[in-house]
C-alpha cells in the first residue's frame, strides 16, 4: 500500500522543537533523524543571504519592523530565541555539512536565485553531491531563473493551489519535486507529477493520522515541525 521511500523534511530546521530558521533549529531536525531540513532565505539589501521566513522581524525576534530596512549588523544583534541568532545561508551550509539534504526555499526575489546560485555552487566545488540540495520557490520566475543559472542543481516547484494545468508548472522548469500546501493536495494533482516523474512533498503536516493517509494516497514525503513524529509512522 505504502511507497518504498517517504521522505520526512524538518520544516525550518525543527520548529516544534526549535526557534525555526536558527542553527538550533537545524541542528535539531539533523539530531531527530531528518534525511532533510527545510530553511528559508531571503536577500537582504546588503547582499546577505539570511535565513528567515517574514518580512518583518516581530513574530521571532526582539527586533520590529520590516527586515530589509534594517542594517545588516543591527539585523545580526537580534534575538531570533532562546538566544539562538539569524543565520546566514552559509552558516547553515557549514553546520549541516552534508550530513542531510537541504532545502533552501527562496523567499525573495530580484538577486535572491543569482545569489544562492554563486552560494551552492562554492559548496558542490567544495565537494558537496548536487542531490543534497533542492532549491524551491513559490516565486516561480525566480525559481526558473535559479534552474537557468544551476541546471544540475535540483528545484521543486511550491504551490499553494491547484493549477488548471495540474503539475505543468513543475514540468515546465524541470522541477524534480512538487511542494504542495496540505489544504490543496489531490489526488489527479499528485497522479499527474507522478506520470512525468515528480515527486510530491506535502508542507505542513504534524498530525501522524494526516501523515499516514497522505502517504498512503502516494504522496513521497512531508515537511513537518516534527520530523520525530513522521519518522515514527
Ligand atoms: O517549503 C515548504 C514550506 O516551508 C512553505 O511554506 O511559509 O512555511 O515557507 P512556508
Ligand atoms: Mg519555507
Amino acid at each position: 500500500m505504502f511507497s518504498s521511500a517517504f521522505t520526512v523534511i524538518g520544516h525550518r530546521g525543527a520548529r516544534g522543537h526549535a526557534p525555526e530558521n536558527t542553527l538550533l533549529a537545524i541542528d535539531t531536525g539533523i539530531a531527530l533523524g531528518a534525511p532533510w531540513v527545510e530553511f528559508d532565505v531571503q536577500r537582504h539589501p546588503s547582499g546577505a543571504l539570511l535565513v528567515f521566513h517574514d518580512l518583518t522581524l516581530d513574530r521571532t525576534t526582539n527586533g520590529h519592523g520590516f527586515l530589509a530596512d534594517q542594517p545588516l549588523a543591527a539585523l545580526r544583534a537580534l534575538d531570533a530565541g532562546g538566544g539562538q541568532l539569524i543565520p546566514t545561508l552559509q552558516e547553515v551550509l557549514d553546520l549541516v555539512d552534508q550530513r542531510v539534504g537541504v532545502n533552501i526555499e527562496l523567499k525573495s526575489a530580484g538577486g535572491t536565485a543569482e545569489a544562492v546560485a554563486a552560494v551552492i555552487r562554492s559548496y558542490v566545488e567544495a565537494g558537496w553531491p548536487v542531490e543534497k540540495f533542492l532549491v524551491s520557490s513559490f516565486h516561480l520566475p525566480e525559481l526558473w531563473e535559479f534552474k537557468q543559472l544551476a541546471p544540475e542543481i535540483p528545484v521543486g516547484a511550491l504551490l499553494c493551489g491547484v493549477p488548471l494545468d495540474w503539475a505543468g508548472c513543475a514540468l515546465e522548469l524541470g522541477a524534480a519535486t512538487l511542494n504542495l500546501s496540505s489544504e490543496f493536495v489531490d489526488p489527479r494533482l499528485i497522479a499527474d507529477a507522478h506520470a512525468h516523474g515528480i515527486k510530491v512533498y506535502v508542507y505542513t503536516v504534524n498530525d501522524p493520522a494526516e501523515m499516514r493517509l497522505l502517504r498512503q494516497m502516494g504522496v513521497d514525503g512531508v515537511f513537518t515541525d516534527y520530523p520525530d513524529r513522521a519518522l515514527a509512522i
